[in-house]
């Protein structure tokens, strides 16, 4: 599956990747409760778009993947992996497209989620979704910043990054650069990689996953990374 472009029937090319990686049964009831949760929280986080489709101004555009919403079936399980409560816990999303890994963090408990994009149309799109939601989730501060993920410096106080398949290979390794030395400073840091096609290249900077959760084929869906691996 190509993680750049997208096809002429997006919809169908991921139908069939998640039958082959999850059977049919899981695939339509995966695609039920995010359709659910769409309705549930009154958000438009839907549809793929492709670097090329938007407006990016920086040099890392040709390393980034299609835009594609987190499902909130996988998040819980990455979530149910990290061994701490997150009400005083700050959670940033690596390209944050539309927000909904945001507002599934806020729906989490997380104080803070922080999440970085660097598509304008994407971003504007997740404040609309945040605007939505965020009187629901009072406890929670939201902050969005536009920008190349690989030239934002990872404030201090966060405890979880979280990538769900952002980027290449080599924005991959760019990234590392930026997180060896958070994790070096903050034992109780957490990196969350969802749908880790790179996975080498976190295990060559941070050492072995902690946890890794399968899906229903055998295939990975998430990898977690700790600083006390
Ligand atoms: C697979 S989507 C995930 C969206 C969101 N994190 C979620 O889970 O719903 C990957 C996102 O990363 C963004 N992206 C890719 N490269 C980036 C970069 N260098 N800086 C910031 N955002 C980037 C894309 O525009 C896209 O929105």
């Amino acid at each position: 599956m190509d993680f750049k472009h997208r096809g002429k029937l997006p919809w169908l090319s991921h139908f069939i990747y998640s039958l082959k990686h999850r059977g049919l049964i899981n695939t339509c009831a995966l695609g039920l409760k995010e359709w659910q949760k769409e309705r549930e929280l009154g958000i438009d986080t839907f549809g793929d778009k492709a670097s090329n489709e938007l407006s990016i101004d920086c040099g890392s555009k040709e390393g980034g993947h299609l835009y594609q919403p987190s499902s909130s079936v996988i998040f819980e399980r990455a979530m149910n992996a990290l061994p701490f409560n997150f009400t005083d816990k700050v959670f940033l999303d690596i390209g944050s497209g539309k927000g909904r890994a945001l507002i599934l963090a806020a729906e989490a408990g997380f104080k803070k989620v922080i999440g970085i994009e660097y598509a304008n149309e994407l971003n504007d799109m997740a404040y609309t979704n945040i605007e939505k939601v965020k009187n629901r989730f009072p406890n929670t501060e939201f902050v969005l910043r536009e920008g190349d993920a690989l030239a934002f410096d990872i404030p201090e106080e966060v405890d979880v990054i979280y990538l769900f398949n952002p980027f290449d290979e080599d924005a991959v390794r760019g990234l590392m650069k930026k997180v060896k030395p958070v994790f070096a400073r903050q034992k109780s840091i957490y990196l969350i990689y969802v749908h880790p096609v790179h996975s080498d290249v976190l295990e060559e900077a941070l050492g072995s996953p902690v946890s890794i959760i399968n899906n229903q084929k055998g295939g990975v869906d998430v990898a977690v990374f700790s600083a006390i691996s």
